[in-house]
């Protein structure tokens, strides 16, 4: 197949087979002149790093709602962004998001570059952001690289070098297939495509519009690739979170610093998660209980075991953190490490 048939035929499926999202203008649309709004394809973009789709639906609805404009982002407060967030994970992405409407909203009139170099520039836009900006918010042919497209590109060439030493191979062949016209439909296509028929496992390549071309589907090796090289395992790392109370009904709680692991997250004061047990060092006086609980949560690099501690007091003076009134809390508003510990304590508590 030459390499102009791989997209026209991508194309022509997606006409047909498009999936209604959120943040996508249809590819009836599009044709028609139809753009979409570059903030909402970089709000969508940004939420869909390391996230799937069904996750960020509701997202996406409530930012929006709440933060129509990238100006009316900017303006927003830091805790009510990470407010929102909380659930979605990889909270960087939240610091850099509120960075970045501030920059487009303060410098650049409010208006995203519409080049990926002006793209690349900007905090938390890294060269996947900016081509995905790039290609569906102004039909620039800069080709697209995310997991999906990595699997599409790695079975229809039959690439079997294990990731991530295949990936500038499989770069250049979605480089090679990404077209000048409709590059924005063709990039979301591949992601279609790639999420829906050529999934990571139990492919559908009988319905797959680019069976015939696949070179792996030929020779029976779609569902292995692409390859991987062996994942290290993870190591386990102890901490203890402390759960207070105070009798009105507020709780103690810390703005996680801007810099590690949930930085800018709201959380319960707690130890350093350390491989072996950490020494206890609790937030404040008062008579511990320990439920013999424990929250178990994976992160990227490492499993976490978090012991809790619970507390219900008259009053105190904390050494950090601070009472948060029970009006202004929202368990919601926790990562959902420290939700999971809310949780676990409830009916845990010393007179409950
Ligand atoms: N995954 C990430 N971005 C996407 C997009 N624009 N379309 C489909 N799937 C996606």
């Amino acid at each position: 197949m030459r390499d102009e048939d791989y997209s026209a035929v991508l194309l022509d499926w997606y006409d047909n087979h498009a999936r209604t999202l959120p943040w996508r203008i249809s590819p009836g649309d599009r044709r028609a002149g139809v753009m979409p709004d570059p903030y909402r394809v970089w709000l969508s973009e940004v939420m869909l790093q390391q996230t799937t789709v069904a996750a960020v639906k509701d997202y996406f609805q409530r930012f929006t709602t709440l933060w129509p404009t990238v100006g009316a982002l900017a303006a927003a407060e830091d805790a009510a962004v990470m407010g929102e967030w909380a659930g979605l994970g990889y909270y960087a992405r939240a610091r850099n998001l509120l960075k970045c409407a501030r920059v487009v909203a303060g410098d650049l009139g409010g208006r995203f570059p519409d080049s990926e170099a002006g793209l690349l520039d900007l905090p938390g836009i890294g060269p996947y952001t900016a081509a995905a900006i790039a290609s569906i918010a102004y039909d620039i042919p800069a080709p697209v690289m995310d997991g999906n497209v990595e699997r599409v590109m790695a079975r229809l060439f039959a690439e079997t070098m294990p990731l991530p030493d295949v990936k500038p191979v499989l770069k250049a062949h979605a480089a090679r297939l990404t077209p000048n016209t409709r590059p924005g439909d063709h990039a979301q296509a591949v992601m279609d495509l790639g999420a829906t028929i050529c999934t990571p496992r139990n492919p559908a390549c009988g319905i797959c519009p680019l069976r015939d071309p696949c070179k792996a589907r030929a020779t029976g090796i779609a569902a292995d690739l692409p390859a991987k090289a062996p994942k290290k395992t993870k190591p386990t790392r102890l901490g203890i979170a402390y759960l207070v109370r105070r009798a009105d009904g507020a709780w103690l709680l810390e703005t996680r610093p801007e810099k590690g692991l949930l930085g800018g997250m709201l959380g319960w004061p707690g130890t350093d998660w350390t491989e072996s047990a950490p020494p206890e060092n609790p937030p404040i006086a008062a008579r511990w209980h320990d439920p013999g609980l424990e929250v178990r949560h994976t992160f990227t690099h490492f499993h976490l075991r978090l012991s809790l501690r619970l507390a219900l007091l008259e009053d105190g003076t904390p050494t950090r953190g601070r009472f948060l009134p029970r009006q202004e809390f929202r368990p919601a508003n926790l990562p959902t490490v420290m939700r999971k510990a809310f949780d676990l304590a409830q009916g845990a508590w010393p007179e409950d």
